[in-house]
């Protein structure tokens, strides 16, 4: 049973925030920010939440494959950042876009959350039970944000971006392989629950806020990912020299850079947008394959090979070699 990709699409809110924009309540400055990261500005929602970015980014998908959303099997959403705990931001998408037979569920695996979600539906519909799903990555780090905290807050921007999956006799997807490191959860937590209830006075509290090892992530990025990148392409049995484009989650531009090093692939075939987005987590890597594929740089049918691939917390890692 076949999986290809036949449409994607995304959504960034319209509110743009410049490096300058945060240097009026925060010590910090263009030249740092654009430095050590490469993030010029992000977008930050405004009165929307993530499954408002999340139903605009679907409503996208569908206009450009002029499909009914009555006709999707499901809706999985990728996001660390959801509307609330229940009902699922998947759900809520459903209802916005009145998707009224598909089943819906939310994922979290942090930044790598569409690589993670993606390869999920990938082997839902392989079960050639489900013709059409929507994978959507989707964040509001805003409301997570410390915004008096510099080291994070300038880091982060809201957005989202998804694929619409559909069955096909010839299957695209080459391979994956996926990761996780529990034992490092610590360096990179947010929304932390503390556990009340009324049977125990010294409950311990939580952290609403993101909170993150900048330096250890780093080194994870480091180490982990161009493990992975390799991995792929060997379960793919493919060579450096047959990807067309690796689509990284975009968390740093610096990153890129070193991935890009460390793996032998030309920097020049790391996509990025940092610059305009920040990191969006989840919605990163859709987002940007949207916008590749919108300005005709990727083209859906062309059969290219290319390498997506997510790190984040948990820890969580992982990569999915596809033509498109
Ligand atoms: N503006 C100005 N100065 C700052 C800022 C800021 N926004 N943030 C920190 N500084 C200061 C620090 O206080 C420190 O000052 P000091 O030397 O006087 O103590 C100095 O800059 C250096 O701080 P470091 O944290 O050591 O800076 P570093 O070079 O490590 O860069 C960064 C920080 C960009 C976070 C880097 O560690 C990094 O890229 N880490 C990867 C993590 C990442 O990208 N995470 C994204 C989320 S996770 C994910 O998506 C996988």
């Amino acid at each position: 049973m076949g999986v290809k990709i036949t449409a994607t699409g995304h959504y960034l809110p319209p509110h743009v925030v410049t490096n300058d924009d945060l240097t009026v309540f925060m010590d910090t400055s263009d030249e740092w920010i654009q430095k050590r990261t490469g993030i010029s500005q992000r977008h930050i929602a405004i009165n929307e939440n993530t499954s408002d970015l999340a139903a605009e980014a679907a409503k996208r998908i569908l206009a450009s494959r002029n499909m009914d959303a009555t006709e999707l099997d499901f809706i999985l959403v990728a996001t660390m950042t959801p509307d609330a705990q229940s009902p699922s931001t998947a759900c809520k998408v459903q209802e916005k876009i009145g998707a009224t037979k598909a089943f819906c569920f939310d994922m979290n695996a942090a930044c790598s959350g569409f690589i993670f979600a993606l390869s999920t539906a990938m082997h839902v519909m392989q079960s050639g039970s489900y013709q059409k799903g929507l994978v959507l990555g989707a964040e509001t780090m805003s409301k997570i944000i410390n915004w008096q905290d510099r080291s994070t807050a300038v880091l982060f921007g809201d957005g989202a971006g998804g694929v619409l999956l559909e069955q096909s006799a010839q299957n695209y997807f080459l391979a994956e392989d996926l990761h996780s490191d529990g034992t490092r959860y610590m360096s990179l937590t947010a929304d932390e629950k503390a556990v009340l209830h009324p049977f125990q006075s010294d409950a311990p509290k939580g952290n609403q806020y993101l909170s993150m090892d900048g330096r250890g992530i780093f080194d994870f990025v480091s180490r982990n990912v161009p493990e992975t990148i390799h991995q792929v392409l060997e379960k793919a049995a493919c060579k450096k020299e047959d990807v067309s484009w690796v689509i990284a989650h975009q968390a740093n531009r610096r990153l890129l850079e070193v991935l890009s090093k460390k793996v032998k692939i030309p920097l020049e075939k790391f996509a990025t947008n940092i610059a305009q987005t920040g990191n969006t987590s989840a919605a990163s890597v859709p987002i940007l394959l949207d916008q590749m594929i919108q300005e005709g740089t990727i083209q859906i049918g062309s059969g290219e090979t290319i390498l997506l691939t997510g790190f984040g917390g948990g820890l969580t890692w992982g990569s999915i070699m596809m033509n498109i």
